[in-house]
């Protein structure tokens, strides 16, 4: 019986119906080749072979050393982070699951592959996926498509993994890394294979740089404004600050001088001090005291990364041999790229300045929190603000297709941020003390994201949390000048 045309009109709506992606592939410029990206949103690919994903614990097997560094890192943590799945499940109701595989591509590539997740949360999923970006991930990264992704750019997890191959002898699993391989590699148990990817920045860069799922629009651009910056020009990778312990990565921002071999580790620290908090409080809550303690040292890391990022410049402004405003200039002097980056709508970093008259009484602030930690309207934020189609204010990585304000510092580069002041009658003198802070988002944001976490993770039972504490604020610079009020 042949079907009429109504029939074969219903089929072909509801076939277009039920790919819901499709009908965004109109652009010219952002046109998206659906079956050379099968994951799309997500650009992962997949040399398919019955070589399976290995889980970080048999990695730990025979390199604890590279296990050890790793653990309760931001990429161990990358699919658990509870603001992570808040966000995820938010996502998941605004535009459909479909969007999920955008986000598990960077945050849980093996999880896209074996397509065991199904929504937010992390009941009943295998280890690897729970992994996050663990060690099979990037070890069996084995090309990139960055040329062909639809921004022509890397973006969206645009890499290609092969975990192994099937021989004639059977299964084989291959690992990628610096080295060319010494006898005996991997030990019968994984062939090695020698990748110049690994000692670049590409390796890094598909899962940095982060477009929006339809518009392509760059929410996150780490790796471009690295790749725009002195340290690219110089070569200084993203392992070169991010593999290795802090007084290193402070020698390699300051002479622009790569690592020795035997200093890289496997910290993938960066300047979210706050989910290493978090992590901490649910390890000591598990009553895991060695994984609460890795996970406090590398909050410090985290901290002391932000305070070496930036410096202040204080010097007063005269008009008419009066003084009439400050000036304070604010230097991103270590961080490779913009600071802050990544997700600079909802990142906070923002000066807080007191001066003070003869007497130390403070005559004039900016930039102090209120009782419930929220900022005042006018204080200068150096984050961005993202929008909608619609040009309305928006948080949300499906909603922002534009930013209304990118104020950020780029590598090596300054802002500067003025202050008018008077000062009191009859000073000759007056103190100024501003101090540059950093937070992970404003606390309302995350108060947000951490009340929309799935049911399978209670923050009371695993992180101890009853309610959302005051978001910690780290000092990243504090400094002090005083000057005459005339000149
Ligand atoms: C985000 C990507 C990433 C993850 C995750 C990752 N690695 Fe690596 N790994 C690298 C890069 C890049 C290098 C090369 C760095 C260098 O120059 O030493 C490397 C180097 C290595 C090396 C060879 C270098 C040496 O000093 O012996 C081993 C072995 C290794 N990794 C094992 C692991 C194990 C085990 C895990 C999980 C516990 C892991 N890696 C997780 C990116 C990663
Ligand atoms: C191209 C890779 C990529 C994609 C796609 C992606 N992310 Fe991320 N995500 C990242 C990276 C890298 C960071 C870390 C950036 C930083 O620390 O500022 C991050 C950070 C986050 C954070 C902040 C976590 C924290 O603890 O502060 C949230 C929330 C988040 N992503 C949610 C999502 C959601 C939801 C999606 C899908 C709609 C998504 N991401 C898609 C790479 C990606
Ligand atoms: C049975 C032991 C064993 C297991 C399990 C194992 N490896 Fe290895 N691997 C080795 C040995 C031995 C070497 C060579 C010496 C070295 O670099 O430590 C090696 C080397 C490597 C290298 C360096 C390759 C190069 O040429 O630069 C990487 C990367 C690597 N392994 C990743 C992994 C990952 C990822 C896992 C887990 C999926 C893993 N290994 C599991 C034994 C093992
Ligand atoms: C498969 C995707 C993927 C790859 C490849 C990858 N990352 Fe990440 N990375 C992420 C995600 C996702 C996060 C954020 C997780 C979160 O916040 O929940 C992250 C977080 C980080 C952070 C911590 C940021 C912070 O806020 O503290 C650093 C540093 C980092 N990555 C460096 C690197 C470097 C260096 C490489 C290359 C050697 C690399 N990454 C490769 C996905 C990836
Ligand atoms: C010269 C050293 C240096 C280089 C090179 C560098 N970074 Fe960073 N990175 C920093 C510093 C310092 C910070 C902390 C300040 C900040 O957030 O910008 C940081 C922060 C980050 C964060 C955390 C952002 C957040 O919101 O928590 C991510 C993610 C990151 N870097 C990824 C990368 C990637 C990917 C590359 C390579 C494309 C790279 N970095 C190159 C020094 C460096």
């Amino acid at each position: 019986m042949k079907p009429s045309l109504r029939t074969f009109l219903i089929i072909a709506v509801f076939v277009l119906g039920s790919f819901p992606f499709a009908a965004f592939a109109g652009s010219n410029v952002f046109d998206v080749d659906h079956e050379f990206y099968p994951y799309y949103p997500s650009l992962i690919k997949w040399n398919k072979s019955n070589a399976q994903f290995t889980p970080p614990e048999v990695c730990n097997g025979c390199h604890s050393d590279k296990y050890n560094e790793w653990t309760g890192s931001v990429h161990a943590l990358a699919f658990q982070d509870p603001v992570y799945q808040g966000e995820l499940n938010k996502a998941i109701k605004a535009v459909g699951h479909n969007i999920s595989r955008q986000c598990e591509g960077c945050h849980s590539p093996a999880g896209v592959i074996t397509g065991e997740i199904k929504k937010a949360g992390i009941a009943g999923l295998s280890p690897m996926a729970l992994a996050g970006v663990s060690c099979d991930i990037c070890h069996s990264i084995s090309g990139t498509t960055h040329w062909q992704t639809p921004a022509h750019e890397p973006e969206n997890g645009s890499f290609i993994l092969t975990p192994g191959v099937q021989t004639e002898e059977g299964l084989q699993l291959i690992k990628r890394g610096p080295f060319t391989p010494s006898d005996g590699c991997g030990m019968g148990f994984h062939k090695c294979v020698e990748s110049s990817l690994h000692l670049q920045a590409d390796l890094c860069a598909s899962c940095h740089q982060v477009y929006h799922y339809d518009s392509h629009f760059p929410l996150e651009a780490t790796y471009l404004e690295w790749k725009h910056g002195p340290y690219a020009q110089k070569e200084i990778l993203c392992q070169d600050c991010h593999m290795v312990d802090i007084r290193t990565f402070m020698r390699t921002a300051d002479e622009f001088r790569k690592p020795g071999r035997k200093e890289y580790r496997h910290f993938f620290n960066g300047a979210n001090y706050l989910i290493y908090h978090l992590a901490e409080g649910a390890a000591r809550k598990a009553g895991d005291e060695k994984k609460a303690d890795i996970l406090k040292e590398k909050y410090e890391m985290a901290v002391k990364r932000l305070q070496s990022a930036a410096d202040l410049e204080i010097s007063p402004v005269y008009r008419g041999g009066k003084l009439v405003e400050v000036k304070i200039k604010v230097k991103n002097v270590r961080a490779g790229h913009n600071l802050p980056t990544s997700l600079t709508n909802v990142r906070q970093m923002w000066l807080e300045i007191a001066a003070k008259d003869e007497k130390g009484n403070v005559f004039m602030t900016s930039g102090t929190t209120d009782a419930q930690g929220h900022l005042p309207e006018n204080v200068r934020v150096l984050n961005s603000d993202g929008m909608g189609d619609d040009f309305h204010f928006a948080i949300d990585p499906w909603v922002v297709t534009a930013f209304s304000r990118h104020d950020t510092i780029p590598a090596r580069g300054y802002k500067e941020v003025y202050y008018a002041l008077s000062a009191p009658q009859g000073n000759n003198k007056i103190i100024l003390e501003a101090r540059l802070r950093y937070r992970q988002a404003d606390q309302g944001v995350a108060e947000a994201l951490l009340s929309a976490v799935p049911e399978s993770i209670n923050l009371k039972d695993i992180y101890g949390l009853t309610k959302v504490p005051e978001l910690p604020v780290v000092d990243m610079v504090v400094k002090q000048a005083s000057f005459s009020t005339v000149q």
